[in-house]
Parts: structure tokens; sequence; C-alpha cells
């Protein structure tokens, strides 16, 4: 499974790539309005630091309009996937886009037979969101399993992006359930890169080298 960092805070992003763990970015309008500043220039940003693909959503909710929106966005670099919401207008969209070479996410997917539309209508990905649907009682990993099952047995191509990712066991139950990326906050790479066995380990092992050095030069 791989992984793209879910946000669109540049330090992170930076911080993230340099650690050579993500190979993608996902933004949402909200992330977006987070870091208060403008849209295209901070997807520009983005698209200069990592070389994967940058998820940017389109703001409009007619066929049309996402439409030109997103070949407007896709031009920003050829990284760019256009995000678009799960949606009657949102599939037309989708298959617009796709027959005009340029990827989408679909993204706000809450059960299988969306996923399955957006799949049908050409998405290079769907996006569904995990701990949204815990936060309602759901079990969000099964969507997550049902769907990569249903991709299997037809045969679909599209790839399944686990989203709305709260902490490192959403992203392992993600991967044990055949999703082929998860996007995830810079919070919670941290959280997977600790340890506090690693932590006492590495306090451990400098110690006893220390020890070694000060009977050395005695
Ligand atoms: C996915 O692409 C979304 O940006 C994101 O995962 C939403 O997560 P949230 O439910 O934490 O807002």
């Amino acid at each position: 499974m791989k992984l793209f960092i879910d946000t669109a805070n540049v330090t992170d992003i930076r911080k993230a790539n340099e650690l050579g763990v993500i190979c993608g970015v996902t933004t949402n309008p909200s992330l977006i309005a987070k870091e208060g500043l403008v849209f295209e220039e901070v997807i520009k940003e983005i698209s200069s630091i990592v070389d994967g693909p940058i998820s940017a959503e389109v703001i409009t909710l007619e066929a049309s309009k996402m439409v030109e929106e997103g070949t407007t966005l896709a031009q920003i670099h050829p990284n760019i996937v256009i995000k678009i919401p799960m949606c009657e207008e949102g599939l037309k969209a989708t298959k617009q886009l796709t027959e005009k070479g340029i990827k989408t996410n679909v993204t706000l997917i809450f059960s299988v037979q969306q996923a399955l539309l957006a799949a049908r209508a050409g998405a290079t990905y769907v996006s569904p969101f995990i701990g949204r649907l815990d936060d309602i009682g759901f079990n969000g990993m099964s969507l997550i399993e049902d769907t990569a099952e249903i991709f299997e047995i037809h045969g679909i191509s599209t790839e399944i992006i686990a989203a709305s990712v709260r902490h490192p066991i959403h992203v392992l139950e993600a991967a044990k359930a055949g999703a082929h990326i998860a996007t995830i906050p810079y919070s919670v790479i941290t959280q997977m890169i600790n340890h506090p066995l690693t932590s006492s380990g590495i306090e451990k092992f400098l110690a006893d080298w220390q020890g070694l050095q000060s009977k050395i030069s005695k």
C-alpha cells in the first residue's frame, strides 16, 4: 500500500517528502481554507515539492463548471488529479475529464455502490472516508474491504485511497483490507514512526556507548 499525505500545509508536505515515505498528496477545500492561502498557488507549490499525484478539489457543483475548473487546475502541473465530489454532476464531470485524459479522484465515498459508480465513470481513484463513518457508528474499514473485494472480482483498475484516516490502526487495517493507498495527516506519520521501545532502545545504546568511551579514556 502506498502512502499519500492529506494536507495543504507545505511545511508538513516538505517534512514528509524528506522522509521518503510519501508519493502523493491529497487536499480538500477545508484543508486549503485552514492554511488561508490562494488555492492555485498552494497547488503549484505542492507540485514543485512532491513528484506524484496531487489531488486538487473542484468547488463547483455543476458538471460543465467542474470540467472547466478541473481543466484549468490540470494545467498547473501534469501530476494534478482532479478531486470530484460524489454526486450525479460529479459522475458526469468524471466521465468528461477522463475522456480528456485528465485523472480524477472521486471523493466523499461512503458506500461500495458509490465507489462502483465512480469507477464505472472512469475515476482514476476513489476515496472512501473511514474516520467519518466510524464517527457516526458505522464500520469505516468494512467499506474499504468490500470495495477492494468487488474491484478485484470485477477487474476494476480504479485505485482505492483510504481517506479520513485518524490513527495508525486505520493505516494497518486499510493495508490489510486491500486499499492501494492511504492518505494520512502528518501527525499520523509521526505516530507511526514513534515507539516507546525504539526510544528507550536508542537511549540505552547511546548510554552504553558513552560508558565504554569513559572507561577507555581513563
Ligand atoms: C481525503 O482526501 C480527505 O481530504 C480527507 O481524508 C478527509 O478527512 P477528514 O474526515 O479527517 O476531514
